[in-house]
């Protein structure tokens, strides 16, 4: 990645990998609690808290790195027109699961499950996003 120190690439995907793992360990709970249904396992409630603690954490930290990526990568990409869609992708994913999480958090009763539902379909789709993205990247690197 150019224009970040070496450590930033790897401590980019490990915070993708530690939100995804939160993220899909939390959802047996979310599914019991918010949408009624019969699961057959669920974090026990001292586990749960800590988990979503982590989750949360995580995604702070995940936005923060948005940031960053907003003010190079994001704009050496636009500008030479290269790995667009994917990356476009990933940013609307994200920006969708932040304004999911919010309304998790904000939305009254009535919107915070519809929200929570969103948070978890979107959610889903975020590995594959990043690994196309950087299989699209890697692809064209090899073709030049
Ligand atoms: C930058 C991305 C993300 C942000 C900003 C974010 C934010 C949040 C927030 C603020 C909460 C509420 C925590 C609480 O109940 O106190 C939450 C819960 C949750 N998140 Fe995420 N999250 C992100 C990514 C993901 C991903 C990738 C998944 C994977 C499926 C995921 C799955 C969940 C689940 C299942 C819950 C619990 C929902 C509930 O209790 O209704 N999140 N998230
Ligand atoms: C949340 C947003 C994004 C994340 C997390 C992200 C992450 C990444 C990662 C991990 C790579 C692979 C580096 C490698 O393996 O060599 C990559 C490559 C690339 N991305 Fe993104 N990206 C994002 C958004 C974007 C956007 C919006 C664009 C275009 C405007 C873009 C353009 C590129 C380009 C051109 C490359 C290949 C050159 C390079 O590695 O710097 N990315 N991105």
């Amino acid at each position: 990645m150019r224009g970040y120190p070496k450590w930033f690439y790897r401590f980019l995907i490990f915070s993708f990998t530690l939100l995804t793992l939160t993220g899909f360990l939390l959802i047996p709970n979310a599914l019991d609690m918010r949408l009624d249904w019969d699961v057959s396992w669920h974090l026990p409630g001292a586990m749960r808290l800590a988990v979503v603690a982590l989750h949360a954490t995580i995604a702070f930290l995940v936005v923060s790195q948005l940031g960053a990526l907003w003010s190079v990568h994001m704009r050496i990409g636009w500008r030479h027109h290269k790995n667009l869609p994917t990356g476009l992708g990933l940013v609307a994913v994200l920006l969708g699961l932040v304004l999911t999480g919010l309304g998790i958090y904000y939305a009254g009763e009535d919107w915070s499950v519809p929200a929570s539902a969103s948070h978890i379909i979107i959610g889903i789709f975020i590995p594959f996003v990043l690994v196309w993205h950087i299989m699209a990247a890697r692809h064209k690197q090899k073709l030049r």
